[in-house]
């Protein structure tokens, strides 16, 4: 199950995404933005973060203008694991080593075709787990412990 938010900035790229996910046979939870009226994209990113975080859903993508403010805010959920991406090979390396559990996007910077490239790639590559990257996964995790 993935978890799916965009703001007005995201919202013709989400459209893509989702009839992406429709083919390939993804199930998904809409967390809107619904329409391309201005709206506030941390709204939208914690609603979908949240149910990554307490496992209702396995992952997230999440979409605004520059995939920067939906980062920022996600990023501050306690257990996200965030990675803005604009290319395939950060989106693969971010699985691997950092156990990103939320793949986020400029609709304003890539083009469709890039972006879903990038989607396949964050939803079928694996975490390296039981590897150092786990130790450095483990580290994060008790970074959202501390608030200093
Ligand atoms: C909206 O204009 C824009 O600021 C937003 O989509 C996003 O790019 C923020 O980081």
């Amino acid at each position: 199950m993935i978890a799916l938010a965009c703001d007005h900035g995201g919202f013709e790229l989400m459209l893509e995404i989702k009839a992406h996910l429709d083919a390939e046979g993804f199930e998904y939870m809409d967390f809107g933005t619904l329409s391309t009226e201005s709206c506030d994209y941390p709204d939208y990113a914690v609603r979908a973060a949240r149910a990554v975080a307490r496992r209702e859903c396995d992952r997230g993508i999440l979409v605004c203008g520059t995939g920067v403010g939906m980062s920022i805010a996600a990023n501050k959920v306690p257990g996200i694991r965030a990675a803005l991406c604009a290319d395939c090979f950060t989106a693969e390396m971010t699985r691997r080593h950092n156990d990103a559990n939320i793949l986020a996007l400029g609709g304003r910077v890539i083009g469709s075709g890039l972006a879903l490239k990038i989607v396949d790639v964050f939803l079928s590559t694996g975490f390296e787990a039981g590897s150092r990257h786990s130790r450095r996964v483990g580290m994060l995790s008790e970074l959202d412990e501390t608030r200093d």
